[in-house]
């Protein structure tokens, strides 16, 4: 029985953070130039909260500006563009991102679509899907999660997935379907599955990069993981249990790590695995934004 190598995202998240904030630094020295991020979070989703407040603790590590706009439940969509336009207009804010899921009366897609290409350090504006789709990523802001995957996998396997098939399960808009772009332009062979996917088990256990963005706790077990197989778990679950009477809850990822470790070569731990990356991959947008 082999154990798969434990990918430490916290530990590189970290590595890359220090580098940021030292770039962060020269930048400032060199051209008085400090990297703004603005986050605004609309109403109270306790999962978004703290996504929210661990973005803006790491921006300020990185020695960036950061500003929070905590907007109520119930604000609406006129306002929210009012805010967006002032930012886009706001020469100290370089990054603009606003945190989904919103309340069921918003538009999201006027709204991801109002901030300025240029400031989009979520990769979620059409301009930057397009310029990404059409393999023109070095100018494209590239949606967080995928990015801090792909690190993650060329890690292990390199910068050319050249003949390696690689199979993405769930096509969201923010993981899966920028994911399966990526992965084809590092030439591998990409499949993206969903949940009309016929034999999803058949078609995973085939891969040599399994990519899991699915958000059902343990799906992915040892017996869909080809041997050797890279594995990457962008899931975050939270499972409620109840021990001696006392209701506790814990994090756990679309794969189930423990066993899919018998066989894989390489698997991300949930939590330590892609959620730092993702932190520190929109401060790596943000300070391009501000270069
Ligand atoms: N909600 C979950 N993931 C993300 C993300 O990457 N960006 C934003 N804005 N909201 C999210």
């Amino acid at each position: 029985m082999t154990t798969a190598i434990r990918i430490d995202g916290k530990a590189k998240a970290a590595e890359m953070s220090e580098k940021i904030a030292a770039d962060t630094a020269l930048l400032k020295a060199e051209h008085d130039l400090t990297p703004g991020l603005a986050v605004v979070i609309i109403g109270e989703d306790p999962a978004s909260q703290i996504y929210v407040r661990n973005k803006k603790k790491r921006a300020e590590s990185c020695g960036f500006y950061s500003v929070q706009h905590s907007l109520a439940e119930d604000t609406s969509q006129e306002e929210i563009l009012r805010l967006i336009d002032e930012l886009n207009n706001d020469a100290s804010i370089h990054g603009i991102l606003v945190q989904l899921p919103l309340p069921g009366h918003l538009d999201e897609q006027q709204i991801t679509q109002s901030i300025s290409p240029a400031k989009d350090v979520d990769g979620f504006h059409f301009v930057n899907i397009g310029k990404l789709t059409s393999g023109r990523t070095a100018d494209a802001f590239v949606p967080c999660t995928p990015a801090g995957c792909m690190l993650m996998i060329e890690d292990h396997l390199g910068a050319d997935l050249s003949g390696l098939s690689a199979v993405v399960v769930g096509r969201s808009n923010i993981v899966g379907k920028p994911m399966a772009s990526l992965l084809l332009q590092a030439n591998a062979t990409v499949t993206v599955t969903h949940s009309r996917t016929k034999d999803l088990a058949g078609v995973v256990r085939r891969a040599d990069i399994v990519v899991a963005a699915v958000g059902r706790a343990n799906m992915i077990e040892r017996d869909w993981v080809k041997p050797g197989a890279v594995v990457i778990d962008v899931g975050i679950n939270r499972i409620e249990s109840t021990v001696d009477g006392e209701t506790k809850s814990r994090l756990t990822g679309d794969v189930d790590f423990e066993s899919v470790s018998e066989v894989a070569k390489a698997i991300t731990p949930v939590p330590g695995g892609v959620g730092p990356m993702t932190i520190v991959m929109l401060m790596s947008n943000t300070l391009r934004a501000a270069r």
